[in-house]
């Protein structure tokens, strides 16, 4: 028989302990355990094992088969198409529209295959409603609405049309009934989400699983939900923008970090063609403060604008504000501008954004970045078509990126003439007039930003 015993699971990283505390001795979590009911090995049965036979990693390969919903950016973040018999996890914030767009691509693959919405969270009339303003209501997929895991498990067998799509909205709803821990916590994620993988992987079918976040933007629930799933996709934005990035952070079957940029309507998410275009301020003469970079996500580049404003602090402590970057790497350029270049920022409050509400952070936007300050506090802007990217090294060096041709060449398709790129060995100019950069002094003198050991010259 099996033995079970009661502990305490953190609901942040699955830790378990024999006693409830305040705070979780594995991850730091405070007020993260919750009772569970954990099944013990019991040490009477033992179950032999047997040898199995040896495999070289040469070999015939299975065929990979790939579900194509159409929706391109969706098809092209999970690696070119969902693959049969994989388990999908799509976490985001709520409200967001992780129910918005896997109903759209659920609707899509219904014309090729059959469909099933399991909804723990909306009755079906409003998922219709929803429907309905997504003008997907005639599309071929079947609802329901239900948190219990065996209902579902039975509406499968029941239907002998063998489900190809199954959407679970979302994986914190769903119970057992085998265990009396309530919906949402470690053991019932853990369950839940083993038993549908099993099934995923028997019956060939795809699984798209929506989790929910906590206030850090963490997945909630343990982090072996992560593990168990094969793709791990996050719908992110901002609230105050329309667009939403689909991100994939895990990918078994593709490239992780691959991006998806959508745009939400009244009437649903429309697919972003063209990202890099979106991002971008039209201008017709240059402003002061403002540096276009390059940046790559996942495989693909985005071209965005990185604005700065420099001002006179009214504080004894001057203020660094950031958007969408790392503020640790904005004082490291904030220093080596100073030190190696001879600016002062000293009493002057500093704001910089990434426009469009993404987040970057590669160090290949150092460059740009300083050079958005520098613009921003002499007022000299960079002239319009430069896009400018690298690494600053504290000595005040500019080291090369990756991807520096695919750059380049993104700049080039968007009407981009010149570049302020990083010296690198085999590093070819591309299309662009391309300026190579040694050090960060000469880049900003080159750009006409007048330092302060040059103005003291003249
Ligand atoms: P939803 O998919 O319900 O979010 P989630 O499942 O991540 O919690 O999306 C809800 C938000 O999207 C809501 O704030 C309204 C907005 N929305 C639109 O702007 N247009 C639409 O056509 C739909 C369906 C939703
Ligand atoms: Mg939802």
């Amino acid at each position: 028989m099996k033995k079970l015993k009661r502990v305490y699971a953190c609901q942040a990283c699955g830790a378990t302990f024999p006693k409830w505390m305040g705070r979780c001795d594995a991850c730091g979590a405070w007020n993260t355990l919750i009772e569970d009911i954990e099944e013990i090995a019991s040490s009477s049965t033992s179950a032999p094992g047997k040898s199995l036979e040896l495999c070289a990693l040469d070999g015939p390969l299975l065929h990979v088969d790939r579900l194509q919903s159409g929706v391109t950016e969706f098809d092209h973040v999970c690696g070119g198409g969902i693959v049969a018999g994989s388990v999908l996890l799509l976490g985001g914030e709520p409200g967001i529209g992780k129910s918005t767009i896997l109903l759209q691509v659920l609707a899509r693959l219904s014309q090729n295959y059959p469909c099933l919405y399991v909804s723990g969270e909306e009755a079906v009339d409003q998922i219709r409603l929803r429907a309905q303003r997504l003008n997907v209501s005639k599309a071929a997929v079947s609802l329901i609405a239900t948190t219990r895991l065996e209902d579902v498990f039975e509406t499968l067998t029941q239907h002998q049309e063998t489900f190809r799509v199954l959407v679970i909205d979302s994986i914190q709803t769903l119970k057992t009934a085998l265990l009396d821990s309530a919906a949402g916590t470690v053991a019932q994620v853990r369950t839940a989400t083993s038993a549908l993988i099993e099934l995923a992987k028997t019956k060939g079918l795809v699984i798209l699983l929506i989790g929910h976040v906590t206030k850090d933007g963490m997945l909630a629930g343990p982090k072996v939900l992560e593990h168990m799933v094969d793709t791990v996709l996050y719908f992110e934005g901002d609230r105050g923008h329309p667009f939403r990035l689909l991100r994939s952070v895990k990918n078994r079957f593709g490239a992780c970090d691959e991006l998806g940029v959508f745009e939400m309507h009244d009437t649903g998410l429309a697919e972003v063609q063209n990202p890099s275009a979106v991002f971008l301020t039209q201008r017709k003469d240059p402003v002061p403060g403002t540096a276009i970079f390059v940046s790559i996500e996942g495989t693909r580049p985005l071209i965005i604008e990185i604005q700065a404003l420099v001002g006179s602090s009214g504080f004894s402590t001057p203020r660094r504000s950031v958007v969408g970057w790392d503020i640790n790497r904005l004082h490291m350029v904030v220093a080596v501008l100073e030190t190696r270049c001879g600016f002062s920022f000293g009493q002057r409050d500093i704001y910089l954004s990434v426009t469009g509400g993404l987040h970057l952070n590669e160090p290949a936007a150092d460059l740009a970045v300083a050079a958005a300050l520098t613009s921003a506090l002499t007022g000299v802007p960079l002239p319009l078509g430069l896009v400018i990217f690298g690494e600053i090294g504290l000595t005040g060096e500019v080291r090369p990126v990756s991807h520096h041709e695919t750059r380049l060449k993104e700049a080039h398709k968007l009407g981009f003439q010149q570049a302020f790129v990083p010296e690198g060995k085999g590093l070819s100019k591309g299309p662009l007039d391309a300026h190579y950069i040694k050090n960060l002094k000469l880049c900003l003198k080159e750009l006409g930003m007048p330092s302060r050991n040059n103005r003291n010259k003249e």
